[in-house]
């Protein structure tokens, strides 16, 4: 098993339309993304076979890319179907094709397959609720200067919120908190207890009873983090984040908040937003910091029992790195406390 047998999100349904050409990139491999003509995505290497130019920088017409430089066209299929040089004498050769991508679309997500030949067909995630009934889904997209690893481990990481989200997120109270985790085929799952009205600017909102909040969070191979809130009936949220591996340092990140506040549904939505980026922007700021210090001095961690989430991820990407499969890795549960 290896990073690139995966699927990663390039767009959303939405960012590509018709004749739109998007340039991406994904583990390093530079990516030109368009649709078809029949309407479907398509990936290709961004790289004209001529002499090197982007296609990316090029146009589509009827579902074929046209490279900006001498004008050769290639087709959903990255077979090149026009070389305006060649004039009558064209003809179409096997051997002239571009590298050509897998792709799927999935809950309003564009997805890449870079491996060829993956040792087996995995899926994408499912995105939980998305566009189901009673249901709104509020999409940012953000770039991070740091690792998948690292952004997922921060997406559901609780011990940093009170000091790099003061207030918005929650206060620093040394209230104690009880954690179940558990890695389990390829997943990480923690759950909380003991957690009441700590959840900042809208704990009237979300909490208004201040009842026991059901929080878990999970972790799913290589680069997907659900968090979910449950505080009773129209009070549901999840948040979930895709991390895609730009380059060893750049990582863009899909997060979907998707949540039930029932009548509040609609009325939510702007504030809703407005609260996911500014949380994100000061996380964005604090991955920035990790990652100079990381470029300075490595990855040296010193872990306390609230880190066992981290250390389970790090397991699992670990073991993908070196082309083995986490689900082999023998399934662990802990329970630990700590205090936020
Ligand atoms: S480099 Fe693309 S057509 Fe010449
Ligand atoms: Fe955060």
């Amino acid at each position: 098993m290896k990073f690139d047998d995966f699927w990663y999100v390039v767009a959303l349904s939405t960012q590509l339309k018709t004749n739109t050409v998007l340039q991406r990139q994904v583990l390093n491999e530079w990516l030109v993304v368009f649709r078809g003509d029949d309407g479907k995505p398509v990936v290709l290497q961004d790289r004209c076979i001529h002499r090197n130019s982007r296609l990316s920088q090029g146009r589509v017409c009827q579902g074929k890319i046209q490279c900006p430089y001498h004008g050769w066209v290639y087709d959903r299929t990255g077979k090149v179907v026009a070389v305006p040089s060649e004039g009558e004498n064209f003809k179409t050769n096997a051997a002239r094709r571009s590298r050509k991508y897998d792709t799927k679309e999935q809950d309003g997500y564009i997805y890449v397959r870079l491996s060829p030949q993956p040792i087996e067909e995995l899926a994408p995630f499912t995105m939980p609720f998305y566009h189901q009934s009673g249901w709104e889904t509020v999409r940012v997209i953000n770039r991070f200067r740091n690792n998948v690893t690292n952004c997922a481990e921060n997406f559901i990481d609780i011990p940093h919120t009170a000091s790099v989200h003061p207030g918005v997120f929650r206060k620093a109270r040394q209230q104690k908190l009880e954690m179940t985790v558990e890695r389990r085929n390829g997943s990480v799952f923690a759950e909380y207890h003991n957690e009441t009205n700590n959840l900042g600017w809208f704990a009237r909102f979300l909490n208004h009873t201040s009842q026991e909040i059901k929080h878990t969070d999970s972790f799913h191979m290589p680069n997907v983090t659900s968090v979910e809130y449950n505080m009773g009936k129209y009070r549901r949220l999840f948040i979930t984040s895709q991390s895609i591996p730009e380059t060893d340092d750049s990582t863009l990140v899909y997060t979907d908040i998707t949540y039930n506040y029932g009548f509040w549904n609609k009325l939510a939505r702007p504030f809703v937003r407005w609260t996911a980026q500014y949380i994100i922007h000061q996380d964005i700021v604090a991955l920035g910091i990790q990652w100079e210090v990381i470029e300075k001095y490595g990855a040296h961690f010193t872990n306390t029992p609230a880190d066992t989430i981290h250390v389970f991820v790090e397991s699992i990407r670990d073991r993908i790195s070196r082309g083995e499969d986490p689900r082999k890795l023998p399934d662990k549960k802990v329970c630990l406390e700590f205090w936020v």
